[in-house]
């Protein structure tokens, strides 16, 4: 019988929820490359509770206890006297969220002889030392295309959000003011705009279809290229460098994972080559941007707005710049557990348990590493590395 290691966010301060805004959420069966939803044997939860937080226990204490497992539900993760770094000596399977990420580095994983499946309740498994993870023989898998769709609606959210000048426009309205102008003055409309996202994966492409109403110019870079039909429909611009892409575009969209060929890709070099007043969106990994060379660009103007829901680390120190840098529309990490999402990926979670309990094949789509290599979308979206580095910060969060 496996000891599971389940690390969450915290509830709402005001307790956890007995009702909710809505009855209910749409139901979806397929993504639209036509992949499933997740396929568990059954679930045992309502599709649009609050499952990601640490009361919520992503719905799987019953499946678990009745199989015989042992379930510890935390959101402790950051430090040594942390409820994880005691737990996870002896535990076979540890389950954490991009959200609130249990960052899972080498040491971690050396106290932890018996641990054998990282799984991210999410998608993006940085978090994860993937160096170790493949030196130690883990499996790491995540839920692919979950909160795919989730992000990519935040991320049009964010820069019509940025564009439009809304929150600024917002907080005249709750100061009591009517003040037109101040709202106008950096305030402009997307169309004829050009837009670039740095990856069309399941994300980036899903934001350039959303976009093209839009009548904005459309632009990406990625290691692989779309298919030509897909590039004609949306009369797409391929870049072979991110560099190239960003010299033309008033709008930059960060989709790819975190890993070692993409840490501080947006250093203050590649933001010195962007038009100034260009505008980011980047709710991919916050260790993608250089912390201080984005404050210090929206600072000089080179940029005209920043926004995202990614920091790192996560829980971001109270003192990170990025929550008082000029011209940010930060959120915490929010875009991809909306109470939709989470329906999606507490289902995901379960069918990877049922497959691994099961001794079944977990799906190749989920896969990040396995067998000591990278494997399914981890061959295809990240590189070998560890982008765990700095995690310890996290500590600073609660310490605070
Ligand atoms: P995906 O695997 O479908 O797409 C990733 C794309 O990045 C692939 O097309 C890959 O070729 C490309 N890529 C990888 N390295 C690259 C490089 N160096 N240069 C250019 N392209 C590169 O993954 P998906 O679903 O689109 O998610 C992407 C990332 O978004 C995740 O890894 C995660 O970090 C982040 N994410 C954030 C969420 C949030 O709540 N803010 C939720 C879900 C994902």
């Amino acid at each position: 019988m496996a000891k599971v290691v389940c690390v969450l966010y915290e509830d709402p301060e005001d307790g956890f929820p007995s009702s909710y805004a809505r009855d209910d959420v749409p139901r979806i069966a397929q993504y639209p490359d036509g992949q499933t939803t997740p396929t568990p044997s059954g679930i045992d939860f309502t599709p649009g509770e609050m499952l990601g937080s640490v009361s919520g226990e992503l719905g799987l204490r019953k499946y678990l206890e009745s199989n015989g497992h042992s379930f510890v539900v935390t959101s402790s993760k950051d430090g040594p006297d942390s409820v994880l770094e005691k737990e996870i000596v002896d535990a076979d399977i540890v389950i954490s969220q991009p959200f609130w990420p249990a960052y899972i580095t080498a040491e971690r994983m050396a106290k932890a002889p018996n641990l054998k499946l990282a799984i991210t309740a999410g998608i993006g498994s940085d978090h994860v030392d993937l160096d170790a993870a493949i030196n130690n023989g883990l499996t790491v898998a995540e839920v692919t295309f979950c909160n795919s769709i989730s992000v990519a609606e935040h991320v049009v959210m964010m820069i019509l959000g940025l564009v439009r000048n809304y929150i600024p426009s917002y907080q005249w309205v709750t100061k009591g003011g009517w003040n037109i102008a101040d709202c106008v003055a950096r305030s402009y409309d997307v169309e004829g705009m050009h837009v670039g996202t740095v990856a069309s994966g399941r994300i980036g492409l899903a934001v350039l279809r959303r976009l093209k109403p839009f009548d904005m110019h459309l632009h990406y870079v990625d290691r692989h290229r779309l298919p030509r039909e897909v590039e004609q429909e949306l009369n797409l611009t391929h870049h072979e460098t991110v560099e190239d892409m960003v010299k033309v575009c008033d709008v930059v969209t960060i989709n790819c994972p975190l890993h070692s060929e993409t840490e501080h890709l947006f250093d203050a070099d590649m933001l010195s080559k962007m038009k100034r007043g260009s505008y980011i969106v980047n709710t991919a990994r916050g260790k993608i941007c250089d912390r201080d060379a984005i404050a210090a660009a929206l600072e000089s103007g080179q940029i005209a707005g920043y926004a995202g829901d990614v920091w790192f680390p996560q829980p971001a120190p109270r003192d990170h710049v990025w929550r008082t840098m000029p011209h940010h529309g930060m959120t915490p990490h929010i875009s991809g557990t909306s109470l939709s999402a989470q329906a999606r990926y507490a289902a995901g979670v379960r069918e990877i348990l049922e497959c691994w309990f099961e001794d079944r094949p977990i799906r190749d789509e989920y896969l990040i590493v396995q067998g000591g290599k990278l494997a399914g979308v981890g061959a295809r979206s990240y590189s070998e590395g560890d982008a765990t580095g700095g995690s310890e910060e996290a500590a600073k969060f609660s310490a605070a």
